[in-house]
């Protein structure tokens, strides 16, 4: 697998089902103005970034909160929301039923797309977290599988113990400056049929001040931010999110989709 293996969409598939899902969505961890990052997930779902990324974990709740507040001006079947669920939900299969279905009232919602166990942890076993997901979609209240932050052995660990659900989905970190899934995680995803969502992409804004960055951006007249986000979901089976409270970032990040980096382009991000 190299960088240099390209697959331009505005939407990609999701795992091996015959569903598409927005290349680009927003997530809501750290959110500073909630009125002001409701505005701009209504944009963004809008303009096609219908992708929306949400966990128990986030904000003291908050984030559940806004997904509301979201869903009382659109249709349910107009956002695509993918769920980071804290472990603890996931420590007992026999509660994790009640435990989400609160979640779930929370959120205004009877399910969520993707659910997926927030990162692989030593208190709750691996053998109960796969029982209680496997609960939980039973019961309706997912529609997919999927896994944050899981290390390539450990989602082969998960696939085997799988009984009757796929995993479509992995969340993990990736951006210019951190690209080590493109040597595992990516060529996996390829080879399997799994879907990554890429976080943490703009890296908090610290990749906009690169001078690599600027400099691509400039040769195509572009921003530091799409330059950045389109390095990303230019590769195979990779989705994005980002997050941003602002209207004015939404348009940006939306155009990011449809710019096209070349080999030298991408040779020099390569470096960075
Ligand atoms: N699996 C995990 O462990 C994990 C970890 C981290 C994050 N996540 C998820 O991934 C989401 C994205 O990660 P992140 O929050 O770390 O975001 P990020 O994409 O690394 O950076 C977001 C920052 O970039 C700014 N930004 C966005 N668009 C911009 C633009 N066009 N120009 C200039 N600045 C721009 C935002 O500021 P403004 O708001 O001012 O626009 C915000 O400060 C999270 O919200 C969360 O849902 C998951």
């Amino acid at each position: 697998m190299s960088y240099h293996v390209l697959d331009y969409a505005n939407k990609k598939p999701l795992g091996k089902t015959n569903e598409k899902v927005a290349t680009l969505g927003l997530g809501t961890l750290s959110i500073r103005d909630f009125v002001s990052a409701e505005r701009a997930l209504l944009k963004a779902i809008e303009l096609g970034l219908n992708v929306i990324e949400v966990s128990d974990s986030y904000a003291f709740g908050l984030s559940m909160d806004l997904i509301k507040k979201i869903l009382a001006n659109i249709e349910r079947s107009e956002i695509f929301i993918t769920f980071r669920v804290s472990p603890i939900v996931l420590s007992d299969p026999s509660t994790a039923i009640m435990k989400f279905e609160q979640i779930l009232r929370k959120m205004g919602t009877n399910f969520v797309d993707v659910l997926m166990p927030a990162g692989y942890t030593d208190f709750v076993s691996l053998d109960t977290v796969v029982k209680a997901l496997e609960a939980i979609a039973d019961k309706g209240l997912a529609r997919y599988l999927g896994l944050s932050e899981f290390k390539v052995r450990q989602i082969n660990e998960v696939l085997h113990m799988l009984h009757k659900y796929d995993v479509v989905m992995v969340q993990s970190r990736y951006s210019v400056f951190e690209k080590r899934i493109e040597k595992d995680l990516i060529p996996f995803a390829v080879k399997t049929g799994i879907t990554i969502q890429a976080c943490t992409t703009l890296e908090k804004g610290r990749v906009l001040k690169h001078p690599v960055v600027l400099q691509v951006a400039s040769k195509h007249g572009r921003t530091a931010a799409q330059v950045a986000l389109n390095y990303v979901i230019a590769r195979p089976r990779v989705i994005a999110l980002t997050k941003t409270e602002r209207i004015e970032h939404v348009v940006e990040d939306r155009e990011a989709i449809d710019l096209r980096l070349d080999e030298e382009d991408l040779n020099k991000l390569s470096m960075v």
